[in-house]
């Protein structure tokens, strides 16, 4: 294959270099290199064996290397090919364009990555893509109907419910998750269902006031 032995060196005799693109020399680095990595494959199978960390009996592990993985996304279908530790955010903003939801902390303390996992808010920071499949991801590019507004959004902007809106996404979805189940919220409701969202800007009050006007519509 081309380029697949090492380029040739000083060190190495005409004889070593006369067949081109391979050496003895070159050979014997990569035979080195493949028994090493062979080794290293083995001591971590044999430390994840030690260590009850091995996949049990019948379970068939994935990766490291990329996997097709199909999600279903505001309402089609994508077959992805990505790495099994990808998260979803990731999938949803690098694979997908979908860049709505914010990567803010990627650790799970600001929610400013949440979507729906169907209908349930999640942070999409700390959840894999591959355990998305089998479930209905809605982003907020898919909240309201192609070309509308949600009515959680279209409150947000009466009641000027945004600074900076890097939290806003997150905010929305989490208000409009309320909303999906329950029709009837008090302020404490909305205050608990963006108690995990963190709003540097401080427009809290006016997130209560947005998701309350919210709701009021939807029953009207
Ligand atoms: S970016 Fe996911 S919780 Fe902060
Ligand atoms: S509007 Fe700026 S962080 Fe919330």
């Amino acid at each position: 294959m081309p380029g697949s032995a090492l380029p040739p060196s000083s060190q190495d005799s005409p004889a070593e270099t006369a067949r081109p693109g391979i050496s003895r020399r070159g050979f014997l680095k990569g035979a080195g290199i493949t028994a090493a990595s062979t080794a290293l494959i083995e001591g971590v199978q044999s430390l994840r064996a030690e260590t009850g960390t091995a996949a049990p009996p019948g379970v068939t592990e994935l990766g490291p290397g990329p996997v097709p993985v199909h999600l279903h996304v505001n309402h089609a279908e994508h077959i992805l090919n990505i790495e099994p530790r990808t998260t979803l955010a990731e999938a949803l903003r690098i694979e997908l364009g979908l860049t709505g939801s914010k990567i803010v902390c990627d650790r799970g303390v600001c929610s400013g990555c949440t979507v729906w996992l169907d209908k349930m808010p999640v942070n999409s920071c700390m959840t894999l893509a591959v355990d998305a499949v089998g479930h209905h991801v809605t982003t907020i590019e898919g909240l309201a109907p192609e070309g509308g507004v949600h009515p959680v959004q279209a409150a947000f902007v009466r009641h000027d419910a945004m600074q900076c809106g890097f939290c806003t996404p997150g905010m929305v979805m989490s208000c409009a998750a309320l909303l999906e189940h329950n029709p009837h919220p008090t302020e404490h409701d909305v205050r608990q269902a963006v108690s995990g969202n963190l709003c540097r800007c401080g427009t809290y009050p006016k997130v209560f006031s947005a998701t309350l006007d919210a709701a009021g519509e939807r029953r009207a």
